[in-house]
């Protein structure tokens, strides 16, 4: 196998490992045999994965004598349902899955989340294993514990912190994304830059193009580098207390405008946090927090790299700066009715506040609106 960066996530008795580089699927047994105390698992998936990696998968773990039993559920965010949840712990108590097996979540932030919500839960939690397949998962929603569902009214209300016990990167899948889902997961990658290390986002200025092209090696130090920052936030403040907050940069705007188109195809998460990074940096930088060039290179990069920038690249109508400021008042930040924001000194130095005016913030959508007339 070529090289493999380790990130490790140093959470006491929860602590565990993070292996980013291409083929860790192929060795999938060798890096989960040490977890097992038989040589079986279960594999919770999506349909769409299951198609293209799960055979791998299989295989990979039969090389070290491992079976497994599988269970793919449809693709997309409507799994993450009370529905689907039940599916799966009853899956895995038909398949005897015991307290001290390990249930592997293969697949994206959707499968990752509703299989890590039905290992914290079945039998009173057992341990479960990321493998993250799209980057978006690989740089974000694979590592930290956060696991859990949707309700209908809204995103990610019903869950649990449930740490895994060993998330296996695989850079060489990213290759099987479009080029869409590539560049919305990268949207996570600059936030990484953005909120907390200039330097790396100058890296990525630079070899952003290839890294989006294929280069391997800038591919695993992207992941590596944004999960080392992850890793570090969470160890500082796992249940998101305080900094682990500074993760949702570029988020609150980011989730009212998915609410506002429907979470659709219209708009990717990761699409809606690059958008919401640029708003939040032009917003810092009207209350003289940052530079009055931060916002403008922040979109620089986005435009390089083509991806969403502006409200005007979202395509159909949307809310005026009031609905886009009402869909904002349902974020998870608010706190006591106050809209909390994170904000920016500069590149690499973002902060959270709830000393945002609220005129502002309506000035910077309005002024965003008139350029998409
Ligand atoms: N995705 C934000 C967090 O894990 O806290």
């Amino acid at each position: 196998m070529s090289a493999i960066a380790t990130v490790h996530v140093p959470l006491g008795e929860r602590a565990y490992d993070i292996k980013i580089g291409p083929g860790l699927l192929n060795h999938a047994g060798a890096q989960i045999r040490p977890l097992l105390a038989r040589s079986r698992v279960a594999v919770i998936t999506d349909e769409t994965v299951a198609k293209l990696h799960l055979a791998t998968l299989r295989d990979g773990l039969a090389a070290d004598g491992i079976d497994m039993v599988s269970l793919a559920l449809p693709p997309g965010e409507a799994t993450k349902s009370w529905a689907c949840l039940g599916q799966a712990v009853e899956w895995l108590l038909e398949n005897r899955v015991e307290r001290w097996d390990v249930v592997i979540a293969l697949g994206g932030g959707v499968i990752g989340d509703l299989a890590g919500f039905a290992a914290a839960i079945l039998r009173r939690g057992v341990r479960f294993v990321q493998i993250p397949t799209t980057l978006l998962a690989q740089v974000d929603s694979s590592v930290g514990g956060k696991t859990g569902i949707n309700s209908p009214l809204g995103k990610n209300l019903i869950g649990a912190f449930h740490q895994p016990g060993l998330v296996l990167a695989d850079t060489a899948v990213l290759g099987t994304l479009t080029a869409r889902d590539f560049l919305s997961g990268y949207g996570e990658v600059v936030k990484y830059g953005l909120l907390g290390d200039a330097a790396f986002f100058t890296w990525l200025e630079k070899v952003g193009p290839d890294l989006a092209a294929g280069d391997m090696a800038a591919r695993i130090e992207a992941v590596r580098r944004s999960c080392q920052m992850k890793a570090d936030i969470v160890v500082r403040d796992e249940t998101e207390q305080g900094d682990r907050a500074l993760l949702n940069l570029g988020h609150t705007f980011g989730h009212a405008l998915e609410a506002a188109t429907g979470y659709s195809d219209r708009l990717l998460h990761g699409e809606g946090v690059a958008v919401g990074c640029a708003l939040a940096f032009e917003v810092s930088a009207k209350m003289g927090l940052c530079a009055q060039e931060d916002p403008s290179r922040v979109r620089a990069h986005l435009r390089d790299m083509g991806m969403k920038v502006d409200l005007a690249d979202i395509s159909g109508d949307l809310p005026d700066a009031d609905g886009l400021l009402d869909l904002m008042g349902q974020d998870k930040k608010v706190m006591d009715g106050q809209l909390r924001f994170i904000l920016a000194r500069g590149i690499g130095d973002a902060f959270l506040t709830a000393d945002v005016p609220r005129d502002i913030v309506r000035s910077v959508l309005a002024e965003a609106q008139a350029m998409q007339k």
